[in-house]
């Protein structure tokens, strides 16, 4: 008989996110694995999609966009960094950014190619790789503070690597690249000529003053670098799927080439809102950063009643914690003995790494929830 199924989703197991997302259904745990809000987005933003709805604002978008909020964007990559982008020519509006990435790698990745990313890996840039038949390769971000051994990136290229993706800040481990590394970075994807594929959806997460650089933005980055971002990680609404890909019009051309044929336009009156909302950010980012910092301290805080030790995340709104190795017990059997008899689920980093088993000793907890939740979940964590 033929195989029913496609080769390349035969190695694909079902995400992280779904198997704990059911157990902490099942066993009514406190949920701090799954990776968005468990409160409301704001008010003001879901207004403006009534009214674009009641305008009639409801048939297909254009294709890219519309121009409000491309235009708005390309006004708030210029005011927060100071660079230029045609809103015309080098935006595009996706279906989250998961469809960013998607369309993105679709259109840059043949079979064989090699793609190199930091592990651990957001599990969508590796998927994505692999059903577009390439090849991921991976450099891996040690503890305590998740930094890379710039020989690493030599010993991983080959002459089949074409792109290197990186995510800042970075989930899981809530890591900011600093300068001097994307310089690092910079330098090596100039030398081999690589594209990056640079996941920004936790770009205006970042805590304690550090302030988030695109990589784009560092010399000659420009024209090789596919910044990606997601309007629900910044206005806290994840349901709308509205995502962004910026690149130079060559790189958008391509890009829009898959997109046009995976969902062609995005929701319009959601665009209209998050268009009216991009032109209100500089208003509403120092409240949403202060919220979520608060969060992250109150959860580093108190995690040391407990027997975890947190890793303090300088961006987006994930907290690594090592198990404590009197516990000889690895992330898996951890999060699964946690869900199922202690009630409070958390997500097992060990299946964001395919080299190193550094994973194993920790698990990812996210603190995008209500200051109760947060507290419920600490007072499980104390019971191990
Ligand atoms: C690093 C990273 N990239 C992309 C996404 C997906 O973004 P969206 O919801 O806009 O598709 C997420 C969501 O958790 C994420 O953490």
């Amino acid at each position: 008989m033929k195989p029913k199924f496609a080769d390349r989703i035969a190695s694909m197991p079902t995400s992280v996110f779904s198997t704990m997302g059911k157990l902490a259904l099942e066993h009514k745990a406190v949920n701090l694995g799954q990776g968005f809000p468990d409160f409301d987005g704001p008010g003001w933003i879901q207004e403006e999609a009534f009214k674009a709805m009641k305008s009639g604002l409801n048939q297909y978008a254009p294709m890219n966009g519309i121009f409000t909020l491309r235009n708005n964007i390309s006004n708030a990559f210029l005011n927060n960094y100071n660079m230029q982008w045609n809103p015309d020519t080098e935006i595009t509006i996706t279906a989250g950014a998961t469809e960013a990435l998607y369309s993105t790698i679709t259109a840059l990745v043949n079979p064989g190619d090699e793609v190199m990313m930091f592990e651990p890996y957001y599990d969508a840039h590796q998927a994505d790789v692999i059903l577009a038949g390439g090849i991921p390769t991976y450099v891996t971000l040690r503890k305590p503070d998740f930094s890379f051994d710039p020989e690493d990136l030599e010993e991983t290229v080959s002459n089949k690597t074409k792109i290197l993706i990186i995510n800042n800040p970075h989930n899981p481990t809530g890591k900011v690249y600093t300068r001097s590394e994307f310089d690092q970075i910079a330098t090596f994807a100039i030398k081999h000529n690589l594209l990056v594929i640079s996941d920004e959806v936790y770009e205006f997460l970042t805590f304690d003053g550090i302030k988030h650089i695109p990589i784009a933005t560092l010399p000659g980055m420009r024209d090789r670098t596919i910044t990606i971002s997601s309007t629900g990680k910044t206005f806290g609404m994840t349901g709308w799927k509205i995502g962004y890909a910026i690149a130079c019009p060559e790189l958008t051309v391509a890009v829009q080439k898959v997109h046009q044929w995976t969902t062609f336009a995005v929701n319009t009156p959601g665009q209209h809102a998050m268009a009216y909302a991009f032109s209100k950010l500089d208003g509403y980012l120092p409240d949403f950063r202060a919220l979520y910092q608060s969060k992250r301290d109150l959860l580093f805080e108190r995690l040391k009643e407990t027997a975890f030790t947190p890793h303090k995340p300088d961006g987006s709104y994930f907290m690594m914690v090592d198990i404590p190795e009197s516990a000889g017990e690895e992330d898996i059997d951890c999060s699964t003995r946690l869900v199922k008899d202690l009630g409070v689920a958390t997500i097992p980093p060990s299946v964001f790494y395919s080299k190193s088993d550094e994973g194993k000793s920790m698990l990812r907890l996210c603190f995008a929830k209500k200051d109760e939740t947060l507290l419920q979940g600490i007072e499980k964590l104390k019971a191990y």
